[in-house]
């Protein structure tokens, strides 16, 4: 998690609190006023569970972000807002906003021709809202903001910023030219949001779905996180799925690798005893079980590592699966011009094999066939003995990265 400065209307600075691999769809989550970007907290973690980057931003005069010296809070300096931080970042996000939020981002993209988004996601947030309910909901905040007691995390003069009849209209309006997939989300027990109202203004949109939260009120995303997240992950999955990488033979090798790199795997020493005495040995993750009877295993050598010559020359080899302490040890034998093995602790095997200390496993095998595999040779060896350490968790490999075994 990181902090992320965006420079907002009139040069003010906004902050975001970004999650999630830039390699992910991202999700930009705005919060009603008189909140921060805190209401997400539970959002925006299962957000980056299911596979999305979030931005969660603080508005101007709230939470981390600037409190502006002017102090305008009226929804055009939301609006500007808004579309100044779209324009920083380097894709088009869906936008999940609540209350304020959701009319500054109908507004925007709206005003905007839908360029801006690649989906709007509001949170009980109408144009028309019920008049006694917004006034009650104004006092309190208003009480909020006139208490001394305690440090406030947004700017009281954000109460007098608005023209609420004004906004209204321009985000009603706003509706009928946005058409990207919309999901509408009402609070089953709002008071602010009335159930016909909102039904009214989903109707506006060219392409809008609406979904109520039973036992939530206006703050939707905070009463009900658990029902909200699955409602909002099902609208994202369906009308804004991730890009899925799509590999065909004769495009590029990068997209390869990722795919066969989503095949979780442990980590291998390959070791062997040149002619002269000299071990060697390198990293691999392609080793497979073969057989049990005859036992055997394969591991797949590059046509350009340097070491294979000798492995496939030897009349035994070795393989050392290596536990979660070892990464240092995978890294030492993946890279080259490094004496691998003055580091590392070894012995011999019973047929001068080298073994590699304290590993998980220590296959000893002798040289079964070897096998022409494109770019890499595949080498079978056939087990004569495997000595192994029950106690101890594997090193893990997975989509290029080292990983641990996490049990849920
Ligand atoms: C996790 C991991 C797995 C690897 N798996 C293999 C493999 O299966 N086969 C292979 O030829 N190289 C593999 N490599 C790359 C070699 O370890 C690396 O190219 C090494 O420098 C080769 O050494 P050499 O040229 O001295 O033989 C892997 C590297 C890492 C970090």
């Amino acid at each position: 998690m990181a902090e992320q400065e965006f420079k907002g209307f009139g040069g003010i600075t906004l902050r975001a609190e970004v999650s999630g691999s830039p390699d992910d769809p991202a999700v930009l989550l705005l919060h009603g006023g008189g909140q921060t970007r805190q209401v997400w907290g539970d959002v925006a973690a299962s957000l980056v569970t299911a596979g999305r980057q979030v931005i969660n931003l603080d508005l101007r005069g709230h939470g981390t972000s600037e409190w502006p010296p002017d102090a305008r809070y009226d929804l055009d300096a939301f609006v500007e807002d808004l579309k100044c931080v779209l324009a920083q970042l380097p894709s088009r996000p869906v936008i999940v906003a609540a209350s304020l939020g959701g009319w500054i981002a109908a507004a925007a993209i709206g005003e905007d021709g839908g360029h801006l988004a690649a989906g709007l996601v509001l949170v009980d947030a109408p144009p028309e809202i019920d008049a006694a309910a917004a006034h009650k909901v104004s006092e309190s905040l208003r009480k909020y903001a006139e208490r001394t007691d305690t440090k406030k995390d947004w700017d009281p003069k954000f109460l007098k910023g608005m023209d609420l009849e004004a906004a209204t209209r321009r985000v009603s309006a706003a509706a009928e030219n946005i058409k990207l997939p919309v999901l509408f989300v009402r609070g089953a027990l709002s008071e602010l949001t009335p159930a016909d109202a909102a039904g009214r203004y989903v109707k506006k949109f060219e392409n809008a779905e609406f979904a109520e939260i039973r036992e939530a009120g206006h703050m939707v995303a905070f009463d009900r996180s658990d029902l909200f997240n699955a409602t909002l992950l099902d609208f994202l999955e369906r009308r804004v799925p991730r890009f899925m990488p799509d590999y065909r033979s004769g495009s590029d090798a990068r997209t390869l690798r990722d795919a066969l790199g989503c095949f979780a795997t442990g980590v291998t020493i390959v070791t062997a005893m040149s002619p002269k005495g000299e071990p060697v040995g390198l990293t691999a993750n392609s080793f497979t079980s073969v057989s049990l009877d005859p036992p055997l295993l394969l591991v797949c050598i590059a046509k350009t590592s340097g070491s294979l010559k000798v492995i496939e020359e030897a009349e035994h080899f070795g393989v050392n699966v290596l536990h979660i302490g070892q990464q240092p040890v995978s890294n030492a034998f993946a890279r080259p011009g490094e004496d691998r093995f003055a580091k590392t602790p070894w012995q011999r095997g019973q047929k001068n094999v080298p073994l590699i200390g304290g590993a998980l496993v220590n296959f000893e095998c002798s040289r079964h066939a070897l096998h022409d595999g494109g770019d890499h040779v595949i080498l079978v060896g056939k087990v004569e003995r495997a000595k192994y350490e029950p106690r101890r968790d594997p090193l893990l490999y997975f989509k290029g990265k080292y990983r641990r075994l996490h049990f849920a």
